[in-house]
């Protein structure tokens, strides 16, 4: 009874790659925490990640560890829907369906179309431009009140908006327009190295990010190493980028105010406060990557989390398709 009163979440993330610090923190953690208010749909977006090329083996084993991760930092998967994109065949079936109600134009805007094609150009491919058609199918499939996303997601959430009001608008009341979510808390963080960038995985230098999974020395070397300032304060400045994201990272792992952090470290050096930064994400991480090792190590328990998964996520993918090809004057 309860649950069908709770509004209802949806996200996905993209099977590439380790995650960082930078998902956890910004994103991933309020995926946890929106488990105990909302009803939530989670899906690890594979279909999305081979608009790359990827290399099978390791594809695979990104697809496994990263619904592991997603378990290892507390989804429920008796809680929530956890899934796996492309054991959904609705998904696909659906962005057929919504990519001929998506014009040229309007994916042409696009610019993460445009920043991939440029990084990629010898590999333009039509996934690649027809992403966003993909991704409102992921969305309208299930729902949901609301999507939470990232800045670079927002236009994409906007255009799975405006395909369903286009749709609603020739064909009915068919696919609920759903609301983009800010969290309440949620740090954006940043390079450890230039901190005018944002924390990325793809980054060349290493100690510029650090991954969820990474060992505890590996998280402190580069805690010790991360840029900052000379004026040696520990407080939150215009300008002074790097001790601000630190004090970001070590607000939301402590739940400390950045006025606590700052009395906290009244009088004491960076030296102390990168290795107080360094210990609290240690200690956040170490459970995480203990029960990612037990997960990631049981084969048969994750088979049985994709089965249930992809059977709960079907039935309610597979009922919104057909009211939408019934409407089309599909006979389904
Ligand atoms: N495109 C998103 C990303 O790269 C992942 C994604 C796929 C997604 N489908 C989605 C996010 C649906 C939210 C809702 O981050």
């Amino acid at each position: 009874m309860e649950n069908t009163q709770k509004k209802t979440v949806l996200s996905c993330i993209q099977p590439s790659g380790a995650l960082t610090l930078g998902n956890y923190l910004g994103a991933l953690k309020n995926w946890v925490q929106m488990q105990d208010e909302f009803d939530c749909t989670y899906a690890v977006a594979d279909l999305h990640a081979i608009t790359v090329r990827q290399e099978p083996s390791k594809f695979r084993a990104q697809i496994n560890s990263t619904c592991a991760l997603l378990l290892a930092l507390g989804i429920d998967p008796e809680k929530s829907t956890l899934f796996v994109q492309s054991q959904v065949p609705s998904h696909t079936q659906l962005a057929w369906v919504l990519s001929c109600y998506t014009q040229f134009g309007e994916l042409s805007r696009m610019t993460q179309f445009k920043d991939k094609s440029a990084k990629h150009a010898d590999n333009v491919n039509l996934g690649l431009f027809a992403y966003p058609t993909l991704m409102a199918a992921d969305i309208l499939l299930y729902k949901p009140d609301f999507v939470p996303v990232g800045a670079d997601q927002k236009q994409h959430l906007e255009i799975a908006r405006d395909i369903a009001i286009r749709f609603n608008n020739i064909y009915g009341d068919v696919f609920k327009v759903p609301e983009p979510y800010i969290p309440k808390v949620g740090a954006r963080v940043m390079s450890l190295q230039d901190p005018q960038k944002k924390m990325s995985k793809s980054d060349e230098n290493a100690n510029a990010w650090v991954a969820i999974l990474d060992k505890p020395e590996d998280i402190m070397r580069k805690f010790r190493r991360a840029v900052t300032d000379s004026e040696a304060k520990v407080c939150v400045g215009e300008g002074r980028d790097g001790i601000n994201n630190l004090i970001g990272i070590y607000s939301a792992v402590t739940g400390k105010s950045a006025d606590a952090i700052a009395a906290e470290f009244e009088g004491k050096g960076y030296g102390d406060f990168k290795t107080a930064v360094g210990e609290a994400v240690i200690e956040e991480l170490r459970p995480i990557r203990e029960r990612y090792e037990q997960i990631i190590a049981d084969k048969a328990y994750l088979e049985e989390v994709y089965k249930k998964g992809a059977e709960r996520a079907a039935r309610v993918a597979f009922s919104t398709t057909r009211k939408a090809m019934k409407k089309v004057g599909f006979v389904i």
